[in-house]
């Protein structure tokens, strides 16, 4: 039988989707084909710190727990840290007696992490010097995914449709707020979505409906990113399409997020990691077959404008009375919790959570042997 692969699984992370991402990381750990990998779990505290496999592991679920490889669980590390010097292969281990750095191999790495550091490239650039492969888009990919105004730059170049933005900076709003309330009232007017241009989940995003909601929902946005996108409030329902390979990338059936009842007016984090029972995710969703074809589409469309890589998930807002269907942004690492659209998606298209594991591994690799025949000199 051939080697098992290890598998490094960060997951935790600096950002306010730290739990989800330790859900996520405990479905993915659990549907691991156990004979095909040896998963090592890494956790990054909520401060950055990361944590070794046997401390990572008592983080996650006990179902996840108890499918990791008994050295995983029991081996004293010390401090751990992947390096940006190749040297040092995989998975590093030092302690602070000034005893030697140990090496293990880590023959990939699975990021799981939402959010700022560890969606949005900064993880992805360590692993790129590191020179290991790893699952997901690369730095590109990542930071734009995680920037809602590049993205939708990027976006406009590809055609995509999209509903009317602008955008500013904290220190212009610092600076001058009626002017910059000025200026969204002649570009975009009410209703309006002001959203931290790179987080997630929902966090710091609210309705405006006047001038008195436009300040609150900027001063909160302004406490989560320097740079601030404003967007006209679209009555829509939520479509979303899970994408998966690297240079030829293939879509799933979309699903759709139906709300029953949501009194805040939008999916907020509650909603979208809770089971209130107020919003379902229903997949496949109910639309005409033209309608899919053309949601497929504009998918992959946009994962290539962004240069994807692995995975992603597509969200569209698809417009009530018109039909109008405009793209809302695209998420490079999805939740991938057990009740999550990305996993769900693809098992509607006839394509197992494993199975997809396994897709996502390979095309890591994939991506990995394709950028290593790039020449670094001249000759
Ligand atoms: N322009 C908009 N019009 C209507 N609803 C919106 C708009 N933008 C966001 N929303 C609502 O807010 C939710 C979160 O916004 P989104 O841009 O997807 O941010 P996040 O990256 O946090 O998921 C959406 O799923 C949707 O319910
Ligand atoms: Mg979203």
């Amino acid at each position: 039988m051939a080697k098992k692969l290890r598998v490094g699984v960060i997951f935790g992370g600096r950002s306010s989707e730290h739990e989800v991402s330790v859900r996520s990381a405990a479905s993915v750990i659990e549907a691991m084909d156990r004979k095909r990998y040896d998963v090592l779990p890494i956790a990054i505290t909520r401060e950055g710190k990361w944590l070794p496999p046997a401390e990572a592991a008592k983080l996650l679920s006990k179902g996840a727990q108890a499918l990791l490889p008994k050295e995983t669980v029991t081996k004293e590390r010390g401090e751990i840290a992947i390096l940006g010097d190749p040297s040092h292969v995989g998975l590093t281990s030092f302690s602070f007696n000034g005893g030697p750095l140990a090496s293990e191999p880590l023959d990939v790495v699975f990021p799981v992490l939402h959010g700022p550091f560890g969606e949005d490239g900064t993880l992805q650039g360590l692993l790129e010097m590191a020179n290991v492969p790893y699952v997901g888009g690369g730095v590109l990919a990542s930071a734009c995914g995680m920037d809602k105004v590049a993205m939708k730059h990027l976006f406009l170049q590809a055609g995509l449709p999209m509903c009317d933005y602008t955008w500013f900076l904290r220190a212009h709003w610092r600076a001058d707020r009626e002017k910059v309330i000025r200026k969204i009232e002649r570009e975009i007017g009410y209703p309006c979505f002001v959203k931290p241009a790179n987080l997630g989940s929902s966090v710091g995003i609210s309705k405006a409906v006047d001038k008195q909601s436009l300040v609150k929902a900027i001063d909160l946005a302004a406490r989560f990113d320097r740079k601030i996108i404003v967007e006209e409030a679209v009555d829509a329902r939520e479509i979303e399409c899970a994408v998966l390979g690297n240079d030829e990338p293939k879509a799933s059936l979309p699903g759709e997020y139906v709300v029953y009842d949501n009194s805040a007016g939008f999916l907020d984090y509650t909603e979208k990691y809770s089971k209130t029972g107020r919003v379902e995710f229903v997949v496949p969703a109910s639309l005409p077959k033209s309608l899919v074809t053309k949601i497929q589409k504009l998918a992959v469309l946009a994962f290539r404008s962004v240069d994807g890589a692995g995975l992603a998930r597509v969200d569209f807002f698809l417009k009530r009375g018109t039909n109008e269907l405009l793209i809302n942004e695209l998420n490079t690492l999805p939740g991938l919790t057990d009740v999550s659209g990305y996993p769900k998606m693809w098992e509607a298209s006839g394509l197992s959570y494993s199975k997809m594991l396994d897709e996502l591994i390979e095309l890591a690799f994939e991506r990995h042997r394709e950028k290593s025949l790039n020449q670094s000199t001249l000759s």
